[in-house]
């Protein structure tokens, strides 16, 4: 770890702008090991040093590009519009939708986006309701927030001026980073500064032979350098798209496809690769006896060998021949996400049709899915036993939509239903309602939906899981073919938990039976 930090501050030490050589010191070069107190420095192989090597590099990667990329909405947009603000709003948009989201599932979402809202003063008027119905499905919903906030400042605050550089990107706007800045300062403004995401850092660990922890702030500030190195002046936008596509398309994580790959000559991880095939077919022959002793060249590192180098594969994890160039990136174990567990309740209600409707409340204006539109739900801790939890469900339906949200019911166990958000495990505990007595709307806001309604709302894709198990859990009410409208029966003997959770009793208790016995009166 001391050494990564002193990796990262060596890192500064040759702090380089964009399309400029990288450098080490020649000093570092002839000393084996740095003495005490002196820090590492990154050695040649890990870096961009030939200016002729890079320019290949531009020349072939952008060739590539041209023949290859994917025809993608918001790169037609960025190349056919003449107004730079438009032009960086309709970029500014799809690097936000592609922050964690898979080029596939995005397209759908930017098309409708920028149909709705084609320019920075339509959303700047959009309401955070509308931002999030169109944002529905996609998670991480604060991204959405954001950026209606932005378009929001720079309508009233600058003008309707995108800020026109990278620095001043990430300074202004809310939700930008290091990242989609440098993305928008290159692809819409033509400013040449890299940028770094998970398919460059892929690249370019690949590229360099870079094993040590690429999620380590040392390994980052040696992999901006090396993006802001090796970035092509003449193209910044398209060069820095042209090495997220060929992460995404070519050398992508399990099974790379080198052979396709257009820097393949100046990739040191394959380098190492055809030196190591080489090497077992000359075994084979037995040639390799008689040769002499090779001499390590530049695209070995001098001082992995003696185990101080902070970017190559640490000792204790080395290349693992099986894996090839996947030998890189190297990345610490991801942390566990952590547990939670939340009880929620799906009351039902007949609507004017006789068609089913359902009640959702909507979340608090801040924290996580900020102002999503939910069922009644409860977060409860893992060691409530289910006794205990059905009280408390109640009680919370109780207390926030009346006592007639409750009374004369029965909760019906559903299942469990799991999802994953980005750093948690949520396991909702389903339960399902089906009201008698009037139930309160508000506040917190509430209101009945239909199917139809539920599917336009803005809801997560945890409530769209939880809505679909209910629907399995009770066929004979879910989405009427046609022409047939069901009687309801409310608790058909068929009904049978969905997910983890154990069945239901037969027995049905009214509400307030029930909490005369969970609560033991
Ligand atoms: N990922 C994020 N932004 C991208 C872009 N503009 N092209 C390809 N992949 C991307």
């Amino acid at each position: 770890m001391r050494r990564l930090r002193a990796a990262a501050l060596a890192g500064r030490g040759v702090r380089q702008v964009a399309g400029k050589v990288q450098r080490s010191s020649r000093k570092r070069k002839e000393r084996a090991t740095p003495p005490k107190g002196e820090t590492d420095q990154a050695s040649p192989c890990h870096l961009f040093s030939d200016p002729a090597e890079i320019e290949a590099f531009r020349r072939s990667l952008l060739a590539w590009y041209d023949e290859y990329k994917r025809d993608l909405p918001w790169r037609r947009l960025a190349a056919s519009e003449s107004d730079a603000n438009r032009r960086a709003y309709a970029v500014w948009v799809s690097e936000i939708m592609l922050q964690q989201t898979q080029v596939a599932t995005v397209i759908d979402y930017y098309n409708r986006w920028m149909q709705k809202w084609p320019t920075l003063q339509e959303l700047a008027e959009a309401t955070l309701e509308e931002v999030n119905e169109l944002w529905a499905g996609l998670g991480y919903y604060s991204r959405g927030k954001r950026l209606r906030e932005g378009a929001g400042k720079v309508m009233s605050e600058l003008a309707g001026q995108m800020p026109r550089t990278a620095e001043e990107l990430q300074r202004q706007l809310p939700g930008v980073g290091r990242y989609t800045a440098g993305a928008l300062a290159s692809i819409a403004f033509g400013q040449a500064t890299g940028v770094v995401d998970g398919n460059v850092i892929r690249v370019l660990c690949r590229v360099r032979c870079i094993g040590a922890d690429a999620g380590s702030q040392a390994v980052t500030d040696q992999l901006w350098d090396l993006a802001n190195t090796v970035v092509d002046p003449g193209r910044p936008g398209d060069f820095n798209q042209a090495m997220m596509e060929l992460g995404a398309t070519v050398c992508t994580p399990r099974a790379p496809l080198c052979m396709e790959c257009p820097v393949k000559q100046h990739c040191r991880a394959h380098s190492r690769v055809e030196r190591e095939l080489g090497a077992a077919a000359r075994r084979l022959l037995g040639a390799a006896a008689s040769e002499p002793p090779r001499v390590p060249d530049v695209e070995e590192c001098a001082a992995a060998s003696m185990g101080s180098c902070s970017l190559c594969l640490p000792p204790s994890e080395s290349w693992d021949s099986s894996l090839g160039v996947a030998n890189y990136p190297r990345k610490a174990a991801k942390k566990q996400p952590r547990m939670e567990r939340t009880a929620t309740c799906v009351l039902e209600r007949r609507g004017h049709q006789g068609e089913p409707e359902y009640l959702l409340v909507q979340r608090p204006s801040s924290g996580l899915l900020a102002g999503l539109w939910e069922f009644p739900s409860l977060p409860v801790g893992p060691e409530l036993e289910e006794k205990q939890l059905r009280a408390a469900l109640l009680g919370h339906v109780r207390g926030c939509r009346g006592k007639g949200a409750a009374a004369e019911g029965c909760l019906q166990q559903v299942g469990e239903v799991v999802h994953i958000f980005s750093h948690i495990r949520q396991t909702y505990a389903v339960y399902s309602l089906l009201p008698e007595g009037d139930v309160e709307l508000g506040p917190p806001a509430s209101r009945w939906v239909t199917r139809a309604e539920f599917q336009g709302s803005a809801v997560s894709t945890a409530m769209k899981k939880i809505l679909q198990a209910y629907e399995r859990w009770s066929p004979a009410e879910a989405a009427p073919s046609k022409g047939s409208k069901r009687k309801r029966d409310p608790w058909p003997s068929s009904r049978s938990p969905v997910g983890t959770g154990s069945r239901p009793s037969k027995r049905q208790l009214s509400l307030d039976a029930f909490l005369q016995v969970s609560t033991g009166k």
